[in-house]
């Protein structure tokens, strides 16, 4: 799992530096299919349940599982969240980010640190011992304190020799995993996503995949594969940068909220 997840992360460094205006999701998911490919490893979204690209790319309203297209063309003051999943001898290491596209509007950038930061506290704040259901005790609070809202429909999961496992990482607030204690060795990914108006969500009824807010607001998202250990939680899939820098996501303006 560390193997696969740092894999992850270096290809998360490797596309950032291309999610830029201009540049179509075709061309990204080319990018990352290709360096893949070259690793000798799998882009596990390719054909997974039908999906037909090799990795997630969600602009602006689009929650998640946006379909890359060579008419997406990403523009000046977009966001858009790159979704990553790699299989490495076995085993998936899964992770997204969200990044501004040029100069972005300020309620946009608020909501996508706002987003970063509900997954660092998740992070910081869960100890072996706490049921799973502290997660969302603390992601939903915090989120609508800024009038923001949280997905129900999509979950982190756990994860390891298959993509999506037991149990679903609930991010709101709910009853559903609070029997589920969190234990050293347990692998699984935090990914809330988080709208910018209210938590309904719909999925596109001709390509079947790409998931909009109802009521077409933005969505931003940020997800790592995380483990539990004896003290904490480890984030496996640290991006190379964000080793160096010792933080576990880097966003503009996170540290204000
Ligand atoms: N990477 C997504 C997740 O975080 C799942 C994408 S499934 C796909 O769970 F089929 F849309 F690629
Ligand atoms: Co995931
Ligand atoms: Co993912």
């Amino acid at each position: 799992m560390r193997r696969a997840a740092a894999f992850n992360g270096e290809l998360m460094d490797y596309i950032r530096p291309h999610v830029k205006a201009g540049i179509s999701t075709e061309e990204l998911n080319t990018l990352a299919h290709d360096y893949t490919l070259k690793h000798g490893h799998t882009p596990a979204c390719l054909g997974y349940h039908g999906f037909p690209k090799s990795l997630c790319t969600s602009i602006n309203n689009v929650v998640c599982h946006g379909i890359p297209s060579a008419t997406d063309v990403l523009k000046e003051g977009d966001i858009v969240n790159v979704d990553l999943t790699t299989i490495v001898d076995g085993f998936y290491g899964d992770s997204s980010e969200t990044f501004f596209v040029g100069y972005v509007s300020s309620r946009a950038r608020k909501l996508v640190a706002v987003t970063a930061r509900a997954l660092v506290m998740a992070i910081e704040g869960v100890k072996p011992g706490m049921p799973l259901s502290a997660i969302g005790e603390i992601i939903q609070p915090f989120v609508e304190s800024y009038g923001y809202s949280v997905v129900r429909e999509y979950t982190g999961h756990g994860i390891g020799r298959e993509f999506h496992e037991n149990f679903s990482v609930f991010h709101h607030r709910t009853r559903e995993c609070d029997q589920v204690i969190l234990r050293p060795g347990m692998t699984f990914t935090i990914e809330p996503m988080i709208n910018m108006g209210k938590h309904g969500v719909v999925t596109d009824k001709k390509d079947k995949w790409t998931v909009r807010t109802k009521d077409r607001s933005l969505s931003a998202q940020f997800e790592h594969t995380v483990a539990v250990t004896e003290s904490g939680i480890e984030v496996l899939t640290l991006t190379p940068s964000q080793k160096e820098s010792g933080q576990i996501l880097n966003v503009v303006g996170m540290e204000k909220y």
